[in-house]
């Protein structure tokens, strides 16, 4: 058994989304739109995002917003021109995809003014989320909806108490691009205690090829700690090194008494994962979807096989 398991803890509710990044991967299709707003086969990425934490039953969704997000704000709300327009023609299913989005969450926006990194952009949100757990998402992930990583998190947080990261094993050349941490085993064969992270190392100082992939379940002390987290690797505030204080200052005894943040611990996912904020991984993400739709994939599907197997065989 785990020590400091408890069934007690406040039940989570509230996701954040941070979102204000600037793109510059995909320039000039993100001059002046947000990158948010690129359409993953025919759906904004972030919606896929806000989806998938409705589903693990977030349904109070902050977004850490910048300038030129606009159209963020703007896709999850109600469009009466478009919806009336769409009523008149009779185009029932048309109505219904423009309403799904503003349906979705009840939406809450905060600028992040200065980017200052995604510790930053977490700190936030505290006004909002209080002295609750909460979740955040990053919108460059796009976790496939079949696989429930964000649900197996929360319950992992419910039965260990303090902050739930989520893992990917990564080749050892790819782990620059994340944080890694150093793990132990569980009981629970999908379930390690993180031991310490590091912020995107060269692979040599990196303490496993586990990558910290987007979507953490955290406890309010990160709060805390944020307000003091000095600039790190990039020169930015960096959520990495905020927890691993947490998992330096955390001891059995002090989180029994409520007096720091309490373990950290990570979820092992073995599922499917889409990097949309890279080009390649975006488009890759693109063409699987698109395949295992119902309405686009068989015909989609059909030209794919024909185009790999006899139109990119000719010189
Ligand atoms: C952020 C985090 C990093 C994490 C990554 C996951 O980095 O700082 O620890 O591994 O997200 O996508 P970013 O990719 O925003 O630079």
């Amino acid at each position: 058994m785990v020590s400091g398991m408890s069934q007690s803890h406040p039940r989570i509710t509230k996701a954040v989304i941070p979102a204000a990044g600037l793109g510059t991967r995909f320039l000039p299709a993100t001059k002046a739109t947000p990158k948010e707003m690129l359409p993953v086969v025919d759906k904004p990425a972030i919606q896929y995002v806000v989806e998938e934490a409705v589903s693990a039953g977030l349904d109070d969704v902050l977004m850490v917003t910048g300038r030129n997000k606009r159209p963020l704000e703007d896709h999850f709300d109600r469009n009466y021109e478009l919806e009336s327009a769409l009523q008149k023609k009779g185009d029932a299913d048309r109505l219904a995809k423009v309403q799904q989005s503003s349906d979705l969450a009840t939406m809450h926006y905060v600028r992040q003014g200065d980017p200052r990194g995604l510790g930053h952009a977490v700190l936030c949100a505290a006004p909002h989320v209080g002295d609750e757990p909460f979740a955040v998402l990053l919108g460059d992930d796009l976790i496939d909806p079949r696989d429930l990583l964000l649900q197996r998190m929360i319950d992992v947080q419910q039965q260990y108490g303090g902050s739930v990261i989520a893992l990917m094993e990564v080749a050892p050349e790819q782990i620059h691009l994340y944080g890694a941490a150093a793990v132990e085993c569980t009981a629970d064969s999908d379930v390690v205690k993180v031991s310490g992270l590091v912020e995107k190392p060269d692979v040599e100082d990196a303490p496993s090829n586990y990558a910290i992939i987007g979507r953490y379940v955290l406890d309010p002390a990160v709060f805390g700690i944020l307000r003091t987290t000095e600039p790190g690797r990039g020169g930015e505030i960096q959520l990495t090194d905020a927890l691993q204080q947490l998992v330096d200052t955390h001891t059995p005894s002090a989180a029994a008494e409520g007096k720091d943040g309490g373990p950290v611990h990570g979820v092992v996912f073995k599922g499917r994962r889409y990097d949309t904020g890279d080009r390649g991984d975006y488009l890759r993400a693109i063409v699987r979807l698109a395949c295992e739709r119902e309405d686009l994939g068989p015909d989609f599907r059909t030209w794919l096989r024909r185009y790999v197997t006899e139109e990119m065989q000719q010189p």
